[in-house]
Parts: structure tokens; sequence; C-alpha cells
């Protein structure tokens, strides 16, 4: 088991590829905080955890609320007293084309997918530091690579990640806190329900693997990322793709 006793935080945990995370995380042997907004997904996927016989705690955060991203922290300290990994996944898309989005539409992605990520990090960084000890993953995605067509507010918010993610290596790489950055492609989850099908199929063609990814490819990454086996990758972007951009 790679991730044995690891107390482990993932967002955007109640459904998609941050449930499927939180399963392999809990495969893995580790302790997985299960925080999401959705309320009844954070519950049912606990549940899923406790029935394969691991451990998992519901946390029902909005990951753009200060107050109740520290309560959980607490939370976990009081319980755990150690956090040894953090997942930042959650995530949301609001597509529009430059000359239509709306301003609130920019910020809500924002919002959610970059403040989230800052706010999340900063509340357990200075954890990780005295522990001298801790993984960080952020979920950007190819959009925060090569950009994309209809995803301005998205494209800001997965290329920051990974500019957050570079900075942070480069701080707490000496305090034994690694950071990566995990570039999903198309991945079969609720994510892409606002696209049609033509569009899906259109994604499909283009990977030379001829399908989408399933969630549980990118939790395999991750697992990767928090894992001891990866001591000495720090700072790294890892595209999950099925090599659509190559
Ligand atoms: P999903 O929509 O299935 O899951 C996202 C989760 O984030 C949901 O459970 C949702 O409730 C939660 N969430 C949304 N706003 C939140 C908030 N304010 N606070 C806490 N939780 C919140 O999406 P999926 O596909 O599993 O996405 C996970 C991550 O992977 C996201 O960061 C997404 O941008 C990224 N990604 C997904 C790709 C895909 O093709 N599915 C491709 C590239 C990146």
């Amino acid at each position: 088991m790679k991730l044995k006793d690891k107390i482990s935080i993932i967002t955007g945990a109640a459904n998609g590829i941050g449930e499927a995370a939180a399963i392999k995380f809990a495969q893995e042997g580790a302790k997985v905080m299960v925080c999401d907004i959705n309320e009844a997904g954070v519950q049912n996927v606990v549940k899923k955890i406790e029935e394969m016989g691991g451990e998992a705690v519901v946390f029902q955060v909005d990951v753009t609320n200060k107050e109740s991203i520290e309560a959980m922290v607490s939370q976990i300290m009081d319980k755990y007293g150690r956090i040894d990994i953090l997942v930042n996944n959650a995530g949301i898309i609001s597509d529009a084309q430059l000359n239509k989005m709306t301003d609130e539409q920019f910020d809500r992605v924002i919002d959610v997918n970059l403040r989230g990520t800052y706010l999340c990090t900063r509340a357990i960084v200075d954890i990780m530091i005295a522990q001298n000890s801790g993984s960080i993953i952020n979920t950007s995605s190819i959009v925060g690579i090569y950009g994309n067509f209809g995803q301005t507010n998205y494209a800001a918010t997965k290329f920051g990640v990974i500019g957050m993610m570079k900075s942070w290596a480069k701080e707490l790489g000496r305090k034994g806190i690694r950071a990566n950055a995990v570039c999903p492609g198309f991945i079969a989850t609720s994510i892409l329900d606002p696209m049609p099908e033509k569009v899906i199929k259109a994604m499909e063609d283009k990977v030379p693997l001829k399908r989408l990814g399933k969630p549980e490819e990118i939790a395999n990454v991750y697992a990767f990322l928090a894992s001891d086996e990866a001591s000495y990758v720090n700072g790294a972007v890892i595209e999950v793709s099925g090599g659509v951009v190559i």
C-alpha cells in the first residue's frame, strides 16, 4: 500500500476524478478527508470507502469559503494531528467565447479553481512546514498548457494553478514538501455533461488512444505523486491525456 496511514485531503471528491481518487487513496491505505460542496455526494463516497473497510471523513466544504476550509483543517488536526497530502482537485467550467463571456462567469471560475486552490493550500502549508513533509497536487488541465476555444476563464485558472504550484515547488522544497500538477485530457465525468455529443465524439477521435480517459486513470497518477515513490518528483507538470496534443 503506497499511502498507508497518510492523512489526505481531496477537494471536489464527491464526483468524477476526485471520487475515483478518494477510493484509490483509501485502497492504498490513506485516511481520506472527502471534501466537496456537495454534501450528499461526500456522504456517498465516505460510505463507499467505509464499506471497503477504509477510513474516510465527510467534509462539506466550499473551497471559496475560507472559514469553512479553516474549520475543516482544525477538525483534521484535532483528530489526526497531521496532514500529509492535499489534492486541489475541485474545479468548474463556465464556457463562453470572449465576446460573450460575462464578468460573473469569469469571476466564478477564478474563485473556485484558482482562489480555492490558493485558500486550501494556504490553510495547510504551515502544518506541512512544521512536519517538514507533505505532497501538494494541483489539478490543472491540458487547457492549462495549450488554452482552449471558449475557455478564457478556465484557461486562466488552469495556467494559474501551474504557476502557483511551481512557486510552491521552489519555496517549499527545502521544507520537505513537494508540489506537482496533473493535466488531464478529456476524461469521462459529469464536467463534460454540458458538451454536445458531437463535440465528445470529436474529442475521442482526436486522442491517439481513440477514447476518453477514465477518472481512475487520473487517480492513479495522483496516488503516485502523493506517495513516497515520487520522492524526487517536484515542480512537475504531468499530462495524462492519451497523447491528445502530440
Ligand atoms: P466533476 O464535475 O465530476 O467534479 C468536480 C467536483 O468539484 C464536484 O463534485 C463538485 O461538486 C466539486 N466542486 C465544485 N465547486 C466546488 C466548490 N466551490 N467547493 C468544493 N467542491 C466543489 O469534474 P471532474 O471532471 O471530476 O473534474 C475534477 C478536476 O479535473 C477539475 O479541477 C477539472 O477542472 C479537472 N479536469 C477535468 C477534465 C475532464 O475532462 N473531466 C479535464 C481536465 C481537467
